[in-house]
């Protein structure tokens, strides 16, 4: 047997380990992203083996925490491919504004950037009063982050650009308040948003939706 083959099988094994202890459902995840974090984690923690490391996490519920954000893609950002979000503008908003009341899910929101974009977007097109946003994620570390709503404020210059190329004409600065190096999102953004933990490969969809988002989430 290769030592490829074993560590197929260590891998496995590491990921019904995370399902049977802690009810996450990795095992149709892509073998080779996972494998390769899984590999950067054995590095920071200085262990040999996917077996190691599989011992600590299914006796220390603190430490698959750390591992659970290292598993998930968490990479995001503000107007995302701007073009979507000018056609949410251009072409979903005016359907939206049909409804008295709209209820949209953002499903795999990382730390938020796209939830309080659709927020902006939403306010902009003097809908954000009738809208309830869901944004649920697996991650609890990014959920947390999500919550908080705070930003490098490093950021807000590419923010802005994609802003603008997703059709925004406000002054941008005007969402965030700077203080030293952070960005934090204006407290009323939230107001609407409902944030959850929630695993969209083993719990139930929880509403009906006019509009749900699943973006650079099924990698
Ligand atoms: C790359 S981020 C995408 C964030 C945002 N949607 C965007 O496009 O910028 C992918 C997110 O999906 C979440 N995710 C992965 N598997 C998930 C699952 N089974 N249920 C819910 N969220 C999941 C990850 O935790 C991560 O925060």
């Amino acid at each position: 047997m290769t030592a490829v083959d074993v560590e197929a099988i260590e891998l496995d094994l590491l990921v019904e380990a995370i399902w049977r202890r802690y009810g996450y459902d990795f095992r149709g995840y892509a073998r080779a992203s996972l494998a390769r974090r899984v590999e950067r984690r054995l590095a920071l923690d200085g262990m040999e083996t996917m077996a190691a490391l599989q011992h600590a996490l299914l006796h220390d519920a603190s430490y698959f925490r750390r591992v659970m954000t290292d598993l998930t893609v968490t990479t995001t950002e503000m107007f995302r491919y701007a073009p979507f979000f000018r056609a949410v503008r251009e072409v979903v908003a005016p359907r939206l504004k049909t409804y008295p009341y709209v209820h949209i899910w953002h499903a795999g929101i990382s730390t938020g950037q796209e939830v309080y974009s659709m927020a902006i977007l939403l306010r902009e097109e003097g809908l954000y009063d009738r809208c309830r946003l869901y944004a649920t994620d697996v991650n609890r570390t990014a959920l947390e982050a999500a919550k908080a709503g705070v930003f490098p404020a490093s950021k807000l210059q590419e923010y802005t650009a994609a802003y603008q190329a997703a059709g925004g004409r406000e002054p941008f600065a005007d969402y965030f308040t700077v203080a030293y190096d952070k960005a934090a999102i204006d407290e009323s953004l939230k107001e609407n948003i409902v944030f959850a933990e929630h695993n969209l490969a083993t719990d139930a969809p929880f509403a009906e939706m006019h509009f749900v988002l699943c973006r650079n989430v099924l990698i």
